[in-house]
Protein backbone atom coordinates (compact mmCIF):
# COMPACT_ATOMS: atom_id res chain seq x y z
CA UNK A 1 0.00 0.00 0.00
CA UNK A 2 1.87 3.25 -0.94
CA UNK A 3 1.55 6.29 1.35
CA UNK A 4 -1.15 7.81 2.60
CA UNK A 5 -1.65 11.56 1.27
CA UNK A 6 -4.41 13.61 3.57
CA UNK A 7 -5.75 17.27 1.82
CA UNK A 8 -6.54 20.51 3.88
CA UNK A 9 -6.80 23.39 3.78
CA UNK A 10 -4.96 24.42 7.02
CA UNK A 11 -2.34 21.50 9.06
CA UNK A 12 -1.23 22.86 12.55
CA UNK A 13 1.59 20.82 14.66
CA UNK A 14 0.74 21.37 18.03
CA UNK A 15 -2.61 21.64 20.04
CA UNK A 16 -1.24 23.73 23.13
CA UNK A 17 -2.65 27.18 23.12
CA UNK A 18 -1.56 28.83 20.21
CA UNK A 19 -2.36 25.73 17.38
CA UNK A 20 -6.11 25.26 19.37
CA UNK A 21 -6.93 29.13 18.90
CA UNK A 22 -5.49 28.97 15.15
CA UNK A 23 -7.55 25.69 14.34
CA UNK A 24 -10.88 26.94 15.88
CA UNK A 25 -10.86 30.24 14.08
CA UNK A 26 -10.28 27.82 10.85
CA UNK A 27 -12.73 25.48 11.56
CA UNK A 28 -15.11 27.83 12.57
CA UNK A 29 -14.38 29.87 9.51
CA UNK A 30 -15.44 26.70 7.78
CA UNK A 31 -11.62 25.61 6.34
CA UNK A 32 -10.76 21.75 6.62
CA UNK A 33 -7.93 21.77 8.93
CA UNK A 34 -5.91 19.40 10.81
CA UNK A 35 -4.07 19.35 14.51
CA UNK A 36 -1.16 17.40 14.75
CA UNK A 37 0.32 16.45 18.18
CA UNK A 38 2.85 13.94 19.67
CA UNK A 39 0.54 14.07 22.97
CA UNK A 40 -3.11 14.07 23.46
CA UNK A 41 -3.92 18.17 23.48
CA UNK A 42 -4.95 18.59 26.91
CA UNK A 43 -1.30 17.16 27.99
CA UNK A 44 0.22 20.48 25.98
CA UNK A 45 2.92 22.06 28.25
CA UNK A 46 0.40 25.15 27.60
CA UNK A 47 -1.43 23.45 30.70
CA UNK A 48 2.04 24.14 32.79
CA UNK A 49 1.55 27.67 32.65
CA UNK A 50 1.00 28.96 36.57
CA UNK A 51 0.55 32.49 37.32
CA UNK A 52 -1.50 34.50 34.72
CA UNK A 53 -1.84 36.50 31.65
CA UNK A 54 -0.78 39.55 31.03
CA UNK A 55 -3.13 42.25 30.18
CA UNK A 56 -3.57 46.24 31.25
CA UNK A 57 -7.21 45.82 33.35
CA UNK A 58 -6.48 47.44 36.82
CA UNK A 59 -7.51 51.08 37.44
CA UNK A 60 -3.85 52.90 37.09
CA UNK A 61 -2.65 50.34 34.41
CA UNK A 62 -2.93 51.52 30.68
CA UNK A 63 -1.86 49.45 27.20
CA UNK A 64 1.29 51.86 26.98
CA UNK A 65 2.87 50.48 30.37
CA UNK A 66 2.29 47.10 29.17
CA UNK A 67 3.83 47.87 26.31
CA UNK A 68 6.57 49.71 28.16
CA UNK A 69 7.05 47.12 30.40
CA UNK A 70 7.56 44.46 27.53
CA UNK A 71 10.03 46.16 25.78
CA UNK A 72 11.90 47.77 28.67
CA UNK A 73 11.90 43.51 30.23
CA UNK A 74 13.19 42.28 26.17
CA UNK A 75 16.03 44.91 26.97
CA UNK A 76 15.08 46.76 24.29
CA UNK A 77 15.63 43.69 21.54
CA UNK A 78 11.48 43.34 20.99
CA UNK A 79 10.00 44.30 18.26
CA UNK A 80 8.04 47.33 19.02
CA UNK A 81 5.02 46.81 16.12
CA UNK A 82 4.55 43.65 17.96
CA UNK A 83 4.48 44.69 20.71
CA UNK A 84 1.99 47.16 20.45
CA UNK A 85 -0.75 44.80 18.90
CA UNK A 86 0.25 41.81 21.72
CA UNK A 87 -0.65 44.72 24.24
CA UNK A 88 -3.32 46.88 22.93
CA UNK A 89 -4.89 43.57 22.10
CA UNK A 90 -4.49 41.78 25.72
CA UNK A 91 -7.98 43.67 27.20
CA UNK A 92 -10.23 41.64 24.46
CA UNK A 93 -8.42 38.17 24.28
CA UNK A 94 -8.82 38.03 27.89
CA UNK A 95 -12.48 38.65 27.31
CA UNK A 96 -12.77 35.73 24.57
CA UNK A 97 -11.51 33.61 27.34
CA UNK A 98 -13.77 34.17 29.36
CA UNK A 99 -16.69 34.22 27.00
CA UNK A 100 -15.12 31.24 25.89
CA UNK A 101 -15.93 29.88 29.66
CA UNK A 102 -12.60 30.48 31.18
CA UNK A 103 -13.33 30.75 35.13
CA UNK A 104 -10.61 33.05 36.57
CA UNK A 105 -10.41 34.20 40.09
CA UNK A 106 -11.89 37.53 41.20
CA UNK A 107 -11.64 39.93 43.17
CA UNK A 108 -13.71 41.42 45.96
CA UNK A 109 -15.72 43.38 43.59
CA UNK A 110 -16.64 40.21 41.32
CA UNK A 111 -14.63 41.33 38.80
CA UNK A 112 -11.02 39.39 37.06
CA UNK A 113 -8.49 39.51 39.98
CA UNK A 114 -4.85 40.57 39.15
CA UNK A 115 -1.91 39.97 40.79
CA UNK A 116 1.51 41.79 40.44
CA UNK A 117 4.33 40.03 38.58
CA UNK A 118 8.24 40.74 37.91
CA UNK A 119 9.46 43.54 35.87
CA UNK A 120 5.37 44.90 35.63
CA UNK A 121 4.95 48.73 37.15
CA UNK A 122 1.16 47.84 37.77
CA UNK A 123 -0.71 44.26 38.45
CA UNK A 124 -1.67 42.99 35.75
CA UNK A 125 -1.01 39.23 35.70
CA UNK A 126 -4.96 38.04 35.36
CA UNK A 127 -5.26 33.99 36.83
CA UNK A 128 -6.93 31.05 37.76
CA UNK A 129 -5.72 30.24 40.71
CA UNK A 130 -2.19 28.72 40.34
CA UNK A 131 -3.53 26.55 37.45
CA UNK A 132 -4.11 29.39 34.55
CA UNK A 133 -2.60 27.76 31.39
CA UNK A 134 -4.76 24.09 32.25
CA UNK A 135 -7.98 26.71 32.57
CA UNK A 136 -7.52 28.46 29.42
CA UNK A 137 -6.07 24.73 27.65
CA UNK A 138 -9.01 22.94 28.82
CA UNK A 139 -11.88 25.72 28.03
CA UNK A 140 -10.18 26.39 24.52
CA UNK A 141 -9.57 22.64 23.72
CA UNK A 142 -13.58 22.15 24.31
CA UNK A 143 -14.46 24.97 22.73
CA UNK A 144 -12.08 23.73 19.08
CA UNK A 145 -13.51 20.87 19.36
CA UNK A 146 -17.13 21.93 19.64
CA UNK A 147 -16.16 23.59 16.66
CA UNK A 148 -14.90 20.87 14.98
CA UNK A 149 -11.46 20.58 14.57
CA UNK A 150 -9.46 17.06 13.71
CA UNK A 151 -7.31 15.96 15.49
CA UNK A 152 -4.26 13.89 14.71
CA UNK A 153 -3.22 13.09 18.78
CA UNK A 154 0.02 10.91 19.36
CA UNK A 155 1.06 11.64 16.07
CA UNK A 156 4.97 12.29 15.41
CA UNK A 157 5.51 15.79 12.57
CA UNK A 158 8.85 14.71 11.64
CA UNK A 159 8.83 16.63 8.46
CA UNK A 160 8.21 19.72 6.60
CA UNK A 161 7.32 19.41 3.16
CA UNK A 162 9.10 22.56 2.04
CA UNK A 163 10.67 23.64 -2.26
CA UNK A 164 11.24 26.54 -3.84
CA UNK A 165 10.16 28.65 -0.94
CA UNK A 166 6.67 27.38 -0.79
CA UNK A 167 5.69 25.02 2.24
CA UNK A 168 3.19 22.80 1.27
CA UNK A 169 2.45 20.37 4.67
CA UNK A 170 4.08 17.99 6.60
CA UNK A 171 5.25 14.53 7.35
CA UNK A 172 4.02 12.58 10.33
CA UNK A 173 4.10 9.13 11.63
CA UNK A 174 1.46 7.42 13.89
CA UNK A 175 3.18 6.89 16.98
CA UNK A 176 0.81 3.36 17.54
CA UNK A 177 2.39 1.80 14.55
CA UNK A 178 5.01 4.29 12.99
CA UNK A 179 3.05 4.61 9.60
CA UNK A 180 3.69 7.85 7.87
CA UNK A 181 1.35 9.88 6.16
CA UNK A 182 1.84 13.01 4.23
CA UNK A 183 -0.46 16.25 5.42
CA UNK A 184 -0.95 18.62 2.03
CA UNK A 185 -2.35 21.81 2.74
CA UNK A 186 -2.39 24.84 1.26
CA UNK A 187 -0.92 27.08 4.39
CA UNK A 188 0.74 25.33 7.33
CA UNK A 189 1.26 26.27 10.91
CA UNK A 190 3.62 25.41 13.32
CA UNK A 191 3.32 25.73 17.75
CA UNK A 192 4.92 23.65 18.99
CA UNK A 193 6.26 24.81 22.17
CA UNK A 194 9.43 25.33 23.57
CA UNK A 195 12.78 23.65 24.11
CA UNK A 196 13.23 23.73 27.48
CA UNK A 197 14.47 19.75 27.88
CA UNK A 198 18.20 20.85 26.05
CA UNK A 199 18.82 21.37 29.86
CA UNK A 200 20.02 19.68 32.64
CA UNK A 201 17.79 21.78 34.72
CA UNK A 202 14.57 22.79 33.11
CA UNK A 203 10.74 23.30 33.77
CA UNK A 204 9.70 21.92 30.50
CA UNK A 205 7.39 18.57 30.25
CA UNK A 206 9.83 15.64 28.63
CA UNK A 207 7.87 16.37 24.93
CA UNK A 208 9.64 20.05 25.11
CA UNK A 209 12.67 18.88 22.79
CA UNK A 210 12.24 21.96 19.95
CA UNK A 211 11.73 19.00 17.25
CA UNK A 212 9.72 21.81 14.93
CA UNK A 213 12.76 23.79 15.42
CA UNK A 214 15.79 21.88 13.75
CA UNK A 215 12.95 20.41 11.25
CA UNK A 216 13.08 24.21 9.55
CA UNK A 217 16.08 24.28 10.11
CA UNK A 218 17.08 21.43 8.14
CA UNK A 219 15.31 22.87 5.34
CA UNK A 220 17.88 25.56 4.80
CA UNK A 221 15.87 28.07 6.64
CA UNK A 222 17.07 30.16 9.43
CA UNK A 223 15.90 30.33 13.16
CA UNK A 224 16.16 33.82 15.11
CA UNK A 225 17.49 35.03 18.65
CA UNK A 226 18.30 31.28 19.78
CA UNK A 227 21.14 32.18 21.93
CA UNK A 228 18.21 33.78 24.30
CA UNK A 229 16.86 31.43 26.91
CA UNK A 230 15.23 32.33 29.75
CA UNK A 231 16.30 31.46 33.64
CA UNK A 232 13.31 31.27 35.21
CA UNK A 233 14.28 32.33 39.14
CA UNK A 234 12.17 29.60 40.80
CA UNK A 235 12.58 26.07 40.00
CA UNK A 236 12.42 23.52 42.91
CA UNK A 237 16.00 23.17 44.31
CA UNK A 238 17.58 20.06 42.47
CA UNK A 239 14.40 19.15 39.93
CA UNK A 240 13.63 22.70 38.22
CA UNK A 241 9.92 21.86 38.62
CA UNK A 242 8.58 25.71 38.13
CA UNK A 243 7.54 27.49 41.02
CA UNK A 244 5.40 30.21 39.52
CA UNK A 245 6.55 33.96 40.03
CA UNK A 246 2.95 34.33 41.68
CA UNK A 247 4.59 32.87 44.61
CA UNK A 248 6.85 35.99 44.67
CA UNK A 249 3.94 38.17 43.51
CA UNK A 250 1.57 37.18 46.32
CA UNK A 251 4.76 38.13 48.69
CA UNK A 252 7.18 35.97 48.70
CA UNK A 253 10.23 36.79 49.81
CA UNK A 254 14.19 35.61 48.97
CA UNK A 255 16.99 34.47 51.20
CA UNK A 256 20.69 33.16 51.16
CA UNK A 257 21.96 30.84 53.65
CA UNK A 258 23.34 34.03 56.22
CA UNK A 259 19.46 34.75 56.00
CA UNK A 260 19.98 37.90 54.08
CA UNK A 261 17.54 39.13 51.73
CA UNK A 262 19.69 39.34 48.90
CA UNK A 263 17.49 41.24 46.40
CA UNK A 264 18.38 44.50 47.85
CA UNK A 265 21.88 44.22 46.32
CA UNK A 266 21.16 43.76 42.98
CA UNK A 267 17.44 45.12 42.68
CA UNK A 268 16.65 47.65 45.67
CA UNK A 269 13.63 48.81 43.96
CA UNK A 270 11.66 45.69 42.80
CA UNK A 271 13.54 43.21 44.93
CA UNK A 272 11.40 39.60 43.79
CA UNK A 273 9.34 41.16 41.62
CA UNK A 274 12.54 42.61 39.25
CA UNK A 275 12.48 40.99 35.89
CA UNK A 276 13.30 36.98 35.58
CA UNK A 277 16.87 37.41 34.24
CA UNK A 278 18.19 39.60 36.90
CA UNK A 279 16.71 37.91 40.00
CA UNK A 280 18.24 34.58 38.20
CA UNK A 281 21.82 35.99 37.83
CA UNK A 282 21.08 37.49 41.65
CA UNK A 283 20.18 33.54 42.97
CA UNK A 284 23.19 31.76 40.68
CA UNK A 285 25.70 34.56 42.26
CA UNK A 286 24.92 34.02 45.63
CA UNK A 287 25.26 30.50 44.88
CA UNK A 288 28.47 30.97 43.48
CA UNK A 289 29.49 33.22 46.61
CA UNK A 290 29.04 30.00 48.58
CA UNK A 291 25.67 31.20 50.30
CA UNK A 292 23.36 28.68 49.08
CA UNK A 293 20.74 26.33 50.60
CA UNK A 294 19.85 22.39 50.63
CA UNK A 295 22.07 19.11 50.10
CA UNK A 296 24.09 20.92 47.74
CA UNK A 297 24.08 24.67 48.82
CA UNK A 298 23.17 25.46 44.79
CA UNK A 299 19.59 27.06 46.21
CA UNK A 300 17.90 29.82 47.82
CA UNK A 301 15.39 29.98 50.38
CA UNK A 302 11.79 31.72 49.17
CA UNK A 303 10.14 32.25 52.47
CA UNK A 304 6.00 32.55 52.38
CA UNK A 305 5.54 32.11 55.79
CA UNK A 306 4.45 35.40 56.56
CA UNK A 307 1.40 35.71 54.40
CA UNK A 308 -1.84 34.55 55.60
CA UNK A 309 -2.09 30.97 55.25
CA UNK A 310 -5.92 31.84 53.10
CA UNK A 311 -3.20 33.18 50.18
CA UNK A 312 -1.32 30.56 49.85
CA UNK A 313 -4.82 27.77 50.37
CA UNK A 314 -6.67 29.58 47.94
CA UNK A 315 -4.10 30.94 45.37
CA UNK A 316 -1.01 29.00 45.23
CA UNK A 317 -2.77 25.46 46.10
CA UNK A 318 -0.95 23.98 43.27
CA UNK A 319 2.47 25.53 44.34
CA UNK A 320 1.98 24.33 47.69
CA UNK A 321 1.33 20.80 47.01
CA UNK A 322 4.16 20.66 44.42
CA UNK A 323 6.75 21.56 47.06
CA UNK A 324 5.89 18.77 49.70
CA UNK A 325 5.39 16.32 46.27
CA UNK A 326 9.08 16.84 45.29
CA UNK A 327 10.80 18.27 48.25
CA UNK A 328 8.30 17.42 51.31
CA UNK A 329 8.34 21.11 52.52
CA UNK A 330 5.42 22.98 53.01
CA UNK A 331 5.10 26.61 52.47
CA UNK A 332 2.70 27.49 55.10
CA UNK A 333 5.49 26.20 57.34
CA UNK A 334 8.87 26.54 56.15
CA UNK A 335 11.13 28.43 53.20
CA UNK A 336 11.24 26.49 50.30
CA UNK A 337 14.59 25.40 48.01
CA UNK A 338 14.57 27.39 44.75
CA UNK A 339 16.93 27.82 42.24
CA UNK A 340 16.90 28.79 38.45
CA UNK A 341 15.55 26.36 35.62
CA UNK A 342 15.78 26.68 32.04
CA UNK A 343 12.08 27.87 31.48
CA UNK A 344 11.09 29.57 28.16
CA UNK A 345 13.18 30.39 24.74
CA UNK A 346 12.78 34.09 23.95
CA UNK A 347 13.90 33.12 19.94
CA UNK A 348 12.74 30.35 17.65
CA UNK A 349 11.07 30.23 13.93
CA UNK A 350 11.18 33.93 12.62
CA UNK A 351 8.00 35.36 11.66
CA UNK A 352 6.60 38.82 10.91
CA UNK A 353 3.52 40.99 12.53
CA UNK A 354 1.16 38.10 10.72
CA UNK A 355 2.96 35.19 12.13
CA UNK A 356 4.52 34.50 8.50
CA UNK A 357 7.77 32.20 8.47
CA UNK A 358 10.16 34.38 7.73
CA UNK A 359 13.28 32.82 5.29
CA UNK A 360 16.25 35.59 5.78
CA UNK A 361 17.15 38.50 8.05
CA UNK A 362 16.15 40.82 4.80
CA UNK A 363 12.73 39.42 6.17
CA UNK A 364 11.22 37.96 2.96
CA UNK A 365 8.90 35.13 3.41
CA UNK A 366 8.40 31.45 2.86
CA UNK A 367 5.02 31.14 1.12
CA UNK A 368 1.91 29.31 3.10
CA UNK A 369 4.05 29.18 6.25
CA UNK A 370 3.39 30.18 9.62
CA UNK A 371 4.31 29.91 13.22
CA UNK A 372 3.19 31.33 17.08
CA UNK A 373 4.01 30.85 20.32
CA UNK A 374 6.95 29.36 22.30
CA UNK A 375 8.60 27.74 18.76
CA UNK A 376 8.25 31.65 17.04
CA UNK A 377 10.16 34.45 16.91
CA UNK A 378 7.56 37.14 16.19
CA UNK A 379 9.79 39.02 18.40
CA UNK A 380 7.91 40.19 21.29
CA UNK A 381 9.76 39.16 24.27
CA UNK A 382 13.12 40.53 22.59
CA UNK A 383 16.04 39.30 24.68
CA UNK A 384 13.91 38.82 27.92
CA UNK A 385 9.99 38.25 28.32
CA UNK A 386 8.20 38.91 31.37
CA UNK A 387 6.26 36.29 33.47
CA UNK A 388 2.57 36.28 32.41
CA UNK A 389 3.14 37.32 28.45
CA UNK A 390 3.91 34.22 27.13
CA UNK A 391 0.36 32.80 27.42
CA UNK A 392 -0.80 35.65 26.74
CA UNK A 393 1.37 35.79 23.24
CA UNK A 394 0.47 32.07 22.32
CA UNK A 395 -3.72 32.62 22.89
CA UNK A 396 -3.20 35.95 20.66
CA UNK A 397 -1.06 35.10 18.60
CA UNK A 398 -2.36 31.47 17.78
CA UNK A 399 -5.66 33.32 16.59
CA UNK A 400 -3.85 35.93 14.48
CA UNK A 401 -2.17 33.33 12.59
CA UNK A 402 -5.41 31.37 12.69
CA UNK A 403 -7.39 34.76 11.32
CA UNK A 404 -4.18 35.22 8.32
CA UNK A 405 -4.35 31.46 7.37
CA UNK A 406 -8.04 32.30 6.82
CA UNK A 407 -7.54 34.97 5.00
CA UNK A 408 -4.03 33.14 2.55
CA UNK A 409 -7.32 30.97 1.68
CA UNK A 410 -9.90 33.26 1.34
CA UNK A 411 -7.48 35.23 -1.42
CA UNK A 412 -6.95 31.78 -3.24
CA UNK A 413 -3.26 30.23 -2.30
CA UNK A 414 -2.98 26.84 -3.88
CA UNK A 415 -2.21 23.82 -3.08
CA UNK A 416 0.30 22.58 -4.22
CA UNK A 417 0.03 18.35 -4.59
CA UNK A 418 2.50 16.66 -2.44
CA UNK A 419 3.85 13.55 -3.94
CA UNK A 420 4.82 10.30 -2.20
CA UNK A 421 8.39 10.79 -2.25
CA UNK A 422 8.06 13.86 0.25
CA UNK A 423 8.16 11.22 3.01
CA UNK A 424 11.50 9.76 1.87
CA UNK A 425 13.27 11.60 4.28
CA UNK A 426 11.03 10.44 7.24
CA UNK A 427 11.17 7.21 6.34
CA UNK A 428 14.79 6.97 6.00
CA UNK A 429 15.65 8.64 9.01
CA UNK A 430 13.13 6.09 10.67
CA UNK A 431 14.86 3.15 8.64
CA UNK A 432 18.43 4.39 10.03
CA UNK A 433 17.47 4.79 13.62
CA UNK A 434 15.65 1.29 13.76
CA UNK A 435 18.36 -0.58 12.05
CA UNK A 436 21.59 1.41 13.34
CA UNK A 437 23.60 -1.13 15.92
CA UNK A 438 26.31 1.09 17.09
CA UNK A 439 27.76 1.88 20.55
CA UNK A 440 25.83 4.58 21.68
CA UNK A 441 22.71 4.86 23.51
CA UNK A 442 20.29 7.65 23.81
CA UNK A 443 20.26 8.76 27.64
CA UNK A 444 24.00 8.82 27.30
CA UNK A 445 23.80 11.24 24.90
CA UNK A 446 21.04 13.13 25.91
CA UNK A 447 22.50 13.50 29.63
CA UNK A 448 26.29 14.74 28.19
CA UNK A 449 24.19 17.47 26.04
CA UNK A 450 21.58 18.97 29.27
CA UNK A 451 24.51 18.84 31.42
CA UNK A 452 26.56 20.88 29.20
CA UNK A 453 24.27 23.08 28.23
CA UNK A 454 23.48 24.04 32.16
CA UNK A 455 26.93 24.40 32.77
CA UNK A 456 28.40 26.22 29.89
CA UNK A 457 25.49 27.88 28.03
CA UNK A 458 23.36 28.67 31.29
CA UNK A 459 22.77 31.84 33.16
CA UNK A 460 26.71 32.42 32.97
CA UNK A 461 28.48 32.47 29.29
CA UNK A 462 32.05 33.32 28.57
CA UNK A 463 33.72 32.75 25.20
CA UNK A 464 35.59 30.02 26.87
CA UNK A 465 32.59 28.10 28.09
CA UNK A 466 30.51 28.34 24.65
CA UNK A 467 33.75 27.24 23.00
CA UNK A 468 33.70 23.91 25.09
CA UNK A 469 29.93 23.46 24.56
CA UNK A 470 30.21 23.69 20.55
CA UNK A 471 33.12 21.20 20.96
CA UNK A 472 30.89 18.90 22.93
CA UNK A 473 27.77 19.09 20.78
CA UNK A 474 29.79 18.77 17.52
CA UNK A 475 31.34 15.15 19.40
CA UNK A 476 28.07 14.05 20.60
CA UNK A 477 26.77 15.21 17.21
CA UNK A 478 29.53 12.18 15.66
CA UNK A 479 28.16 9.80 18.39
CA UNK A 480 24.69 10.16 17.89
CA UNK A 481 25.47 8.35 14.30
CA UNK A 482 26.19 5.80 15.95
CA UNK A 483 23.13 5.05 18.29
CA UNK A 484 22.01 2.12 18.90
CA UNK A 485 18.26 1.94 19.99
CA UNK A 486 16.89 -1.74 21.76
CA UNK A 487 13.46 -1.62 20.37
CA UNK A 488 13.04 -2.43 16.93
CA UNK A 489 9.46 -2.91 16.55
CA UNK A 490 7.07 -0.36 14.69
CA UNK A 491 4.62 -0.58 17.56
CA UNK A 492 4.31 2.48 20.23
CA UNK A 493 8.20 2.96 19.86
CA UNK A 494 9.19 5.21 22.35
CA UNK A 495 12.93 4.51 22.15
CA UNK A 496 12.16 5.47 18.24
CA UNK A 497 10.55 8.85 19.07
CA UNK A 498 13.38 9.49 21.51
CA UNK A 499 16.35 9.40 19.35
CA UNK A 500 14.45 11.60 16.58
CA UNK A 501 13.63 14.23 19.26
CA UNK A 502 17.45 13.66 20.24
CA UNK A 503 18.80 14.60 16.39
CA UNK A 504 16.53 18.06 17.34
CA UNK A 505 18.11 18.75 20.46
CA UNK A 506 21.79 18.54 19.32
CA UNK A 507 20.94 20.32 16.46
CA UNK A 508 19.08 23.53 18.12
CA UNK A 509 21.54 23.51 20.65
CA UNK A 510 24.24 24.36 18.44
CA UNK A 511 22.23 27.49 17.45
CA UNK A 512 21.76 28.51 21.01
CA UNK A 513 25.41 28.24 21.74
CA UNK A 514 26.80 29.48 18.28
CA UNK A 515 24.30 32.52 18.63
CA UNK A 516 26.12 33.11 22.12
CA UNK A 517 29.18 32.94 21.09
CA UNK A 518 28.98 35.52 18.61
CA UNK A 519 26.65 38.25 20.51
CA UNK A 520 29.64 39.54 22.49
CA UNK A 521 27.35 41.50 24.88
CA UNK A 522 25.05 41.22 27.28
CA UNK A 523 21.60 41.63 26.73
CA UNK A 524 18.34 40.84 28.68
CA UNK A 525 19.00 36.67 29.47
CA UNK A 526 22.06 36.22 27.88
CA UNK A 527 25.10 37.20 30.76
CA UNK A 528 28.33 36.97 28.98
CA UNK A 529 30.91 37.32 32.00
CA UNK A 530 33.75 38.58 29.20
CA UNK A 531 31.09 40.86 27.75
CA UNK A 532 29.02 42.64 30.35
CA UNK A 533 27.45 45.11 29.32
CA UNK A 534 24.93 45.90 26.62
CA UNK A 535 26.16 47.06 23.05
CA UNK A 536 23.60 48.84 21.29
CA UNK A 537 25.66 49.62 18.56
CA UNK A 538 26.54 46.47 17.09
CA UNK A 539 24.05 44.04 18.89
CA UNK A 540 21.14 45.94 18.61
CA UNK A 541 20.26 43.63 16.12
CA UNK A 542 18.17 39.99 15.42
CA UNK A 543 20.91 36.86 14.78
CA UNK A 544 19.20 35.01 11.81
CA UNK A 545 21.23 31.91 11.89
CA UNK A 546 21.25 29.08 9.70
CA UNK A 547 22.81 25.24 9.68
CA UNK A 548 24.08 23.37 6.61
CA UNK A 549 23.93 19.50 5.94
CA UNK A 550 27.19 19.34 7.68
CA UNK A 551 25.97 21.22 10.61
CA UNK A 552 28.25 24.17 10.16
CA UNK A 553 26.92 27.38 11.42
CA UNK A 554 26.46 30.87 9.44
CA UNK A 555 23.95 34.09 10.48
CA UNK A 556 23.28 37.32 9.92
CA UNK A 557 21.90 40.23 11.51
CA UNK A 558 17.62 41.48 11.23
CA UNK A 559 17.19 44.70 11.71
CA UNK A 560 14.56 45.72 15.26
CA UNK A 561 11.54 47.31 14.86
CA UNK A 562 12.26 50.24 16.78
CA UNK A 563 9.23 52.60 18.35
CA UNK A 564 8.19 54.91 20.74
CA UNK A 565 10.37 53.57 23.44
CA UNK A 566 13.86 54.63 23.19
CA UNK A 567 16.84 52.24 24.79
CA UNK A 568 18.03 53.38 27.99
CA UNK A 569 19.44 51.48 30.82
CA UNK A 570 17.18 49.00 32.08
CA UNK A 571 17.08 48.97 35.95
CA UNK A 572 14.98 47.62 38.66
O1 LIG B 1 5.97 31.89 37.01
C1 LIG B 1 5.07 31.56 36.27
O2 LIG B 1 3.91 31.40 36.66
C2 LIG B 1 5.35 31.43 34.86
C3 LIG B 1 4.68 32.17 34.03
C4 LIG B 1 5.25 32.45 32.72
O3 LIG B 1 6.30 31.90 32.37
O4 LIG B 1 4.69 33.29 32.02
Amino acid sequence: MGIKIHKYDAVIVGAGLAGLAAAKELTEAGKKTAVITKLHPLRSHSGAAQGGINAALGADDSTELHEFDTVKGSDYLADQDCVELMCTKAPETIRWAERMGAVFSRNEEGNIAIRPFGGQSQPRACFAKDRTGLTLLQTIYEQADRAGIEVFDEWYCSDLIYEDGKVSGVVAYNIKDSEPAIFNAKVTMFATGGHGRAYRFNSNAHANTGDSLSIVARKGLPLEDMEFVQFHPSGLGGSGVLISEAARGEGGRLFNSEGERFMTKYAPNAMELASRDVVSRAIMEEVRQGRGVGKDGQSMNLDLTHLDPEIILTKLPELRELSIAFQGQDMLKEAIHISATAHYSMGGIPTNINCQVEKNGNKELVEGFYAAGECACVSVHGANRLGANSVLEAMLFGRHAGQNMIKAIDEGITLRPAKASDADDCVNEMNTLLTSNGKERVPGIREELQAGMTKNAGVFRSEESLKAQLVIIDDLLIRFKDIRIDDKSKTFNTDLQEATELGHMLEFSKFIVDGALNREESRGGHYREDFTTRNDEKFMKHTYAYMDKDFKMRSEWGEVTLGKFEPMERKY
